[in-house]
């Protein structure tokens, strides 16, 4: 086995032992085509009955309405990890809808199916949509195992609303600490108040020395060095670096720093940080 980069001991796991990203490209391209076959398949067998007279409406709806979907999300480069659950709903629906076409197909003559065979199709079509959205529209909803943060430190960037907020209540919720590196104090004092409520409210104590402020205006290469110089002097290890702050500005502004005010923020100002931070990381895994 070839030894860890720093890159990938930064990752907290071996990653030597995971397949390249070409292998799993390859398999998710393949999964990916064969799926695309039998929805297209399905498609076809829907659309030729239909020439024969023997449409079935919820078949080719369904398998219309998941071809274009699947091809939305490759296009969109969503198509998540392979996913057998999904895959085994996918393809028994799949089988429900265009089995009996099929049958008729190869038979040459229409078959008679039982009656309850619509309201399975029909189930079927809504479990595969339901899937659908929740696997491939709206992505995987990682968790964090109780617990798995304690004695760990996270910094979360811009953390005080959005997803920011949510990742560091899940970390915290996870026993971690986290640090709110947010460019508002207000905003960041209000928060961790509104998380520790929000938690109260679920049944999850959070104590107050999980919550941390320390300011952090990522458009402002003074302030990230500054920020960094307060983690250093905290004398808190640093577990996980979270770059989740983001701006999309509606007009061109330059930073004192003189960078473009969007590029400033989302880019230079996360890259500083992370190659600061670096040492820090390295040392606490
Ligand atoms: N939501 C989506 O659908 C989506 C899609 C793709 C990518 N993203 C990315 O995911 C991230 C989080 O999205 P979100 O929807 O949760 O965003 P959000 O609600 O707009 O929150 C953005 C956070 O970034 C902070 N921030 C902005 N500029 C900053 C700066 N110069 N220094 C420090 N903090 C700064 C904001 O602080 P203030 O509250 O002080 O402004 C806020 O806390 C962003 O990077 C976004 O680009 C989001």
């Amino acid at each position: 086995m070839r030894p860890l980069s720093d890159k990938e001991s930064l990752l907290g796991r071996d990653v030597a032992d995971v397949p390249s990203p070409f292998a799993q490209r390859a398999v998710r391209h393949v999964v990916g085509t064969i799926i695309l076959a039998v929805l297209a398949s399905a498609v076809v067998v829907a659309a030729a009955n239909r020439c024969r007279g023997a449409c079935d409406p919820v078949a080719c709806a369904a398998a219309l309405y998941l071809v274009v979907l699947y091809c939305l999300q490759v296009k969109f480069q969503e198509w998540p990890e392979f996913d057998a659950r999904v895959s085994l709903l996918l393809f028994s629906a799949l089988a429900l809808f265009a089995g009996p076409a099929a049958l008729e197909l190869l038979l040459g003559r229409p078959c008679m199916f039982p009656s309850w065979w619509p309201w399975v199709a029909g189930l079927s079509c809504a479990a595969v949509s339901v899937c659908a959205w929740r696997v491939m529209v709206r992505g995987p909803c990682p968790t964090v195992a109780p617990g798995s943060m304690k004695g760990r430190v996270s910094i979360v960037t811009g953390c005080n609303t959005g997803i920011g907020y949510e990742t560091a209540q899940a970390l915290a919720e996870a026993d971690g600490t986290v640090i709110f590196a947010c460019r508002s104090e207000d905003k960041a004092r209000a928060a961790i108040a509104r998380m520790m409520e929000d938690s109260r409210a679920a049944g999850k104590e959070l104590s107050k020395d999980q919550l941390l402020f320390l300011p952090l205006d990522l458009a402002s290469l003074e302030s990230v060095r500054g920020f960094v110089d307060a983690v250093d002097r905290s004398g808190l290890e640093v577990h996980l670096l979270i770059l989740n702050a983001g701006v999309m500005l509606g007009s061109r502004s330059v930073t004192k720093d003189g960078l473009e005010g969007t590029l400033a923020a989302n880019h230079f100002g996360h890259f500083l940080l992370a190659l600061l931070l670096l040492p820090k990381l390295q040392e606490a895994e």
